[in-house]
């Protein structure tokens, strides 16, 4: 259904994504791991189409969604809904208002400057945050929530969007291990229930290993690594984020890059 085939982003001289080459034949749920640097993010922004891909092409059930322009690109933005690390939510909008910003794009203006909101989906924005246990937060502002239930309001307003790619920045990357949890768990459901297909970029190996169907392991802009959780060995994963002998399953990409500047990888 997804092919990705030699997809290749640059920034002046330098190559963020190499050539990622990929096929995904049921809607599975894929973590992508490498370390700080190594082009995760820039491989979900040009799968969404918020970056152009530099070279290479991705195909969508047969269609090239590379090449699509003005409305079939937006309507592939609101088929493959980001989650972002940050959750980027209206934070003085209350929550029903931040999950009905998921259907923007198929609304008026007029419709949008005066917030009015056909009663459905009202209706529908409460069953969703209902499954995602928040109902009861819904006339709250975003930013009196905590930060795995505002991710649980942008996972809400994602799924407003009826998407059938879900894509997910870190997302669990500033929540505490409950929190993060919850999320994750979250994902994982819609990804059974509802057979969307997720793609997560995630920090950790261990979060990848727990919830994800494969991975897929970047370094320096290549995908070096594409299999299941039990092909990954500490080996691969030790090669996947350049690391140490005392490289630790738990350590965030992010400690990763630090503690490989200095040399050596301590153990998380
Ligand atoms: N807009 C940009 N302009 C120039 N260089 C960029 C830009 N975006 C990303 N890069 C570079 O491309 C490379 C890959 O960046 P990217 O953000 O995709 O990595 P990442 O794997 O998501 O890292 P992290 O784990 O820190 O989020 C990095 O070297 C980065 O500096
Ligand atoms: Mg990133």
């Amino acid at each position: 259904m997804l092919e990705i085939k030699s997809l290749t982003k640059r920034f002046g001289d330098k190559t963020a994504v190499d050539a990622a080459t990929f096929t995904v034949t049921e809607p599975q749920m894929i973590g992508i791991i490498g370390r700080s640097g190594a082009g995760k993010s820039t491989l979900l922004r040009m799968l969404n189409r918020l970056n152009d891909a530099s070279d290479g092409q991705m195909l969508y059930e047969g269609t090239e969604v590379t090449r699509l322009t003005g409305t079939a690109r937006r309507a592939w933005q609101a088929r493959c809904a980001m989650i972002f690390q940050q959750f980027n939510l209206v934070p003085r909008m209350d929550v029903v208002s931040n999950v009905l910003h998921g259907t923007l794009n198929r609304r008026s203006t007029f419709a949008t400057m005066f917030n009015l909101y056909p009663q459905g989906d009202i209706h529908k924005a409460i069953e969703i945050l209902d499954r995602l246990g928040i109902a009861e937060q819904a006339s709250k502002r975003a930013e009196d929530l905590s930060g795995g239930q505002q991710q649980r309001v942008a996972i809400a307003r994602a799924l407003m969007q009826d998407p059938a790619i879900i894509l997910a920045d870190e997302p669990i990357a500033s929540l505490d291990p409950m929190n993060a949890q919850i999320v994750m768990d979250a994902l994982r459901r819609i990804h059974e229930e509802d057979g969307r297909m997720v793609i997560a970029n995630l920090h950790t190996l261990d979060t990848a290993r727990r919830y994800c169907d494969r991975v897929i392991g970047m370094r320096d802009g290549r995908i070096v690594f594409d299999g299941t959780p039990a092909q990954l060995t500490t080996g691969v994963a030790r090669d996947i984020y350049g690391a140490g002998a005392d490289f630790s399953e738990a350590a965030t990409s992010t400690a990763i890059e630090t503690l490989g500047k200095q040399g050596d990888l301590a153990p998380a």
